[in-house]
């Protein structure tokens, strides 16, 4: 296998040749490493810095890229797993030439976590995490890590895979990402609750291709009767852009308060809070002192989620402008008036163009009539939604 060497943040590892002529060259070398996923491990590196586990399992190695960095930047002991002979060979010989030791497997995952815990686990595998999550709840200690990148099941573009593998009825609409990572804390939920246990979204976000979750694991059946209980549903208007929250199991289904229609449940989803704004502080302090590639771009999801709403969706106020037949004005000007208003209002991490508020879609619709009417020059408006929506790409 041919090799080449590349480095991420201070860690340097070898990882095989890509074809870069392939329409996915992560896809076309024997071991896989993606280079785009940079931001995710460095964020990885940030929040095990902060939250120092006692060990760290990268459970599904590859190149051992995750492990070795943890390892080279947090100084926490670290074993890095892979059932693949090829990428254990790696891990070995990446482990042997560049960092400080660590421990190397090469096991089904499932069997090595129904042996043994360990106090943090991190779960990165090809496409979907829900075969993995049971193992990893029996297998984890503290801290549970999990990526998923099987984003069209869990935003509803594949509604039967959607179904078949976290047990829900994920919606296609405006607010895909953010139910798509909700979606998946639901079900993460469910299967940590049935060991009597809770979880804690320390955390979470959505990008791109991917979402990724941390979290924090809580022993007791209380923390797991908690947990059930900040489980519900979105309940969407089939007519209007209304929309509720409703916590539990089963949805009771309601008419819209806006127009009457009927209403349609999206879920089951994890309501509310998906930081822990303490962990979020503690990762913004330290990512000066590191050294890592993707630091403004981590900087700047910081900022928007320290600043976010911890509501399940969102308008797309794009949309919203088209409903009320009128050209968007800056988002961040219809945020400061409803605040003025007394509402609560923020931007969402993953869209240059989502608003998040408690106001009504009519309210929301009102400040962008009015907003039409105090502006002038729409083309250096455009351009200044433009430059925003930019921001996020
Ligand atoms: C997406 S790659 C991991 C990428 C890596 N964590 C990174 O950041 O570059 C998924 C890896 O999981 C391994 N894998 C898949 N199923 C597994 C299982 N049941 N037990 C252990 N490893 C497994 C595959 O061999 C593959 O190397
Ligand atoms: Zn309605």
């Amino acid at each position: 296998m041919d090799l080449i060497e590349v480095e991420e943040g201070t860690t340097k590892f070898f990882i095989p040749l890509q074809d870069d002529s392939s329409h996915f060259p992560p896809g076309s070398a024997p071991i896989f490493y993606n280079p785009r996923m940079e931001m995710n491990r460095d964020a990885t590196v940030l929040f095990v810095a902060v939250v120092k586990p006692l060990e760290y399992l990268d459970a599904m190695g590859a190149s051992g890229v995750r492990g070795l960095r943890v390892a080279t930047e947090c100084g926490v002991a670290v074993t890095i797993n892979d059932r693949d002979h090829k990428a254990y060979e790696l891990i070995q010989r990446n482990a042997l030439d560049h960092c400080p030791p660590v421990t190397v497997t090469c096991r089904n995952v499932h069997s090595l976590l129904a042996e043994r815990r360990y106090d943090s686990v991190d779960i990165d595998p090809f496409g979907s995490p829900a075969p993995f999550i049971d193992s990893a709840v029996r297998g984890c200690g503290r801290f549970l890590m999990v990526t998923a990148t099987d984003t069209a099941p869990l935003c509803g573009a594949h509604l039967n895979a959607g179904i078949r593998r976290y047990g829900a009825t994920p919606a296609n609409n405006e607010y895909h990402s953010e139910t798509g990572l909700r979606t998946l804390l639901a079900f993460i939920a469910r299967e940590t609750v049935k060991f009597d246990r809770g979880i804690e979204p320390l955390f979470c976000y959505a990008k791109e291709h991917y979402v990724r979750a941390h979290f924090r694991l809580l022993n007791s059946a209380s923390a797991a009767d908690k947990t059930v209980a900040r489980i519900g549903y979105i309940l969407q208007c089939t007519r209007c852009p209304g929309r509720i929250e409703q916590a539990g199991l089963i949805p009771k289904m309601v008419k819209c308060e806006e127009c009457g229609a009927g209403m349609k449940p999206v879920g089951p989803l994890w309501l509310g809070e998906i930081q822990d704004r303490s962990v979020i502080f503690a990762m913004k302090n330290v990512l000066g002192s590191m050294k890592l590639n993707t630091v403004n771009r981590l900087s700047l999801l910081f900022d928007l989620i320290s600043d976010e709403l911890p509501t399940s969706s969102h308008y797309d106020y794009h949309a919203l402008s088209k409903v009320a037949r009128i050209s968007p004005r800056p988002l961040s000007e219809v945020i400061a008036i409803l605040r003025e208003r007394g509402y609560h209002a923020s931007r969402a991490h993953y869209s240059g163009t989502a608003l998040k508020t408690d106001a009504a879609a009519e309210v929301i619709i009102r400040v962008l009539k009015e907003k039409t009417e105090l502006c002038e020059g729409e083309v250096s408006t455009y351009q200044s939604n433009k430059e925003q929506e930019d921001r996020f790409s």
